[in-house]
């Protein structure tokens, strides 16, 4: 494993570890598209990945898997607690999805947040060959392109944000929000979800910082030009056809119908259980339309897939708790022997449990009250080569500049809105199904991942 002339550097590192029998480990390649979009401009470039293992003290040398090197950049129980679930998921993601819970403001998560920071921006500067592409993924490492810069002028460096960028005035509470801003501006290429972040980052960059900025160029004070695009994220639309090509995954969504019983819809969602995905909200419009008796546990079910998610940070806590009430409450209430109103799924799935359950569904349900992109949208429609099912899809999610005419569109906000949307996706004729789903194929087959990448890659190399 020598230098390498391409090199990512995000929070995990693209693998699980499987713990053999005799103790011995190993690594899989964890499910998800970046990785998989990114694994020929590795194999091309000798690429290195630089990431957290997701244990605590992983002081790993480096080694390799799938024709890439991967790094791991150890952090300890403490770090993990200051860095990640601290100013990463405690302060940033509440911060940049709207204030939904307040973020917490503690001066010792930030000083971990940049020790941190640094220690990955040294990783991708030893491992990078002179003059190497490094590309930055996400809201935990904002500080890397600034400290890498400093490290190794010589570097071509290009930096995504999965997340929504927060307008300015919510990004204004951040007590360090300048040296945010300079962190992201060593950067050759900014890169975000949606238009309105890159132009949030641009007015706040101009404000915040000694550049000036307008029309999504950023003039450093040495003349130095950084450049702010949107790249909407998109999935492996090939992963999915590949699994729906097994015949025991279609007949496993089949059999999913089977086993739920007789109800005419079946709902799906399938989100990590975090409080930005409006999970309460499509609970609490589902109960009403069962209150209302606009429907019946026998016309009408949904599955709801909650996978664990940051569970050490006390608003998820707090989530699960609530969440795990307003199910119990209206399965109580509705549900009969053999059949639940609800079937709530706190866990996670293999992927292609998870493509037959997106099979199975009739209606598929996100309503995040803010989302970065929301990739589970995108797969839903994927899924669908039957070009049956329809989309009931947020506002507030990156995914609805893309599919906002294919799909059901709602402000999860307004229940009687929601509620409307549900029974209209759920009664949906089967040509106005047909007609919307191919509407949303025409743009997510076309708008792939491989494209993502590339599209992001040949940008940040014409700068
Ligand atoms: C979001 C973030 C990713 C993150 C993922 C899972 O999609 O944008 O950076 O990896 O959530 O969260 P976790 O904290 O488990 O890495």
């Amino acid at each position: 494993t020598g230098k390498s002339s391409f090199v990512v550097v995000a929070n995990r590192l693209p693998v699980d570890r499987v713990v053999a029998a005799d103790g011995s480990t190993t690594w899989r390649r964890s499910p998800g598209g970046l990785v998989t979009a990114l694994a020929p401009v590795m194999r091309a470039y000798d690429g290195a990945w630089v990431g957290w293992t997701g244990s605590p003290d992983d002081e790993l040398a480096p080694f390799s898997t799938d024709d890439m090197d991967l790094i791991s950049v150890p952090l300890s129980p403490e770090e993990i607690s200051m860095y990640y679930e601290g100013f990463s998921n405690a302060t940033l993601w509440p911060l940049y999805h709207d204030v939904i819970v307040a973020p917490e403001y503690h001066r010792e998560w930030w000083d971990a947040y940049r020790r941190v920071n640094d220690r990955f921006a040294r990783a991708a500067a030893s491992v990078a060959d002179e003059g190497a592409v490094v590309f930055v993924q996400d809201y935990q490492l904002q500080l890397v392109p600034n400290l890498l810069r400093r490290l190794r002028p010589d570097l071509k460096i290009g930096f995504f944000l999965h997340i929504p960028f927060p307008p300015p005035e919510l990004f204004a509470q951040l007590p360090w929000r300048r040296q945010i801003l300079e962190g992201l501006v060593g950067a050759d290429l900014v890169g975000f979800q949606r238009g309105g972040a890159a132009d949030n980052f641009v007015g706040l960059v101009d404000r915040y910082t000694d550049a000036t900025a307008a029309e999504r160029r950023v003039r450093m004070p040495d003349g130095r030009t950084v450049h702010v695009q949107p790249f909407p994220i998109s999935i492996e639309v090939s992963e999915i056809t590949g699994l729906l090509s097994d015949p025991d995954v279609v007949q496993r969504g089949t059999q999913i119908r089977e086993e739920i019983g007789s109800p005419g819809s079946m709902l799906l969602g399938v989100d990590r259980l975090d409080y930005t995905k409006g999970i309460g909200h499509r609970l609490k419009a589902f109960g009403e339309l069962l209150a209302g008796g606009d429907i019946t546990p026998d016309e009408a079910v949904l599955v709801q897939v909650a996978t664990p998610s940051r569970e050490r940070v006390e608003a998820y806590q707090t989530l699960r708790d609530e969440i795990e009430l307003q199910v119990g409450r209206l399965n109580g209430e509705y549900g009969r022997i053999g059949q639940p109103a609800i079937h709530y799924l706190h866990s996670s799935y293999e992927r292609a449990e998870l493509v037959s359950l997106l099979r199975a569904a009739d209606v598929m349900v996100v309503t995040p009250l803010r989302d970065g992109m929301n990739l589970v949208a995108k797969e839903y429609v994927a899924a669908r080569t039957d070009l049956r099912g329809a989309l009931v899809l947020s506002e507030f999610a990156g995914a609805a500049d893309e599919l906002g005419d294919g799909a059901f569109m709602v402000n999860p906000h307004d229940i009687d809105g929601l509620k409307r949307t549900l029974l209209a996706a759920m009664r949906i004729d089967e040509s106005e199904a047909e007609e919307r789903m191919k509407l949303l194929r025409d743009h997510v087959l076309s708008h792939d991942i491989t494209r993502w990448a590339q599209e992001f890659l040949a940008t940040l190399r014409s700068t």
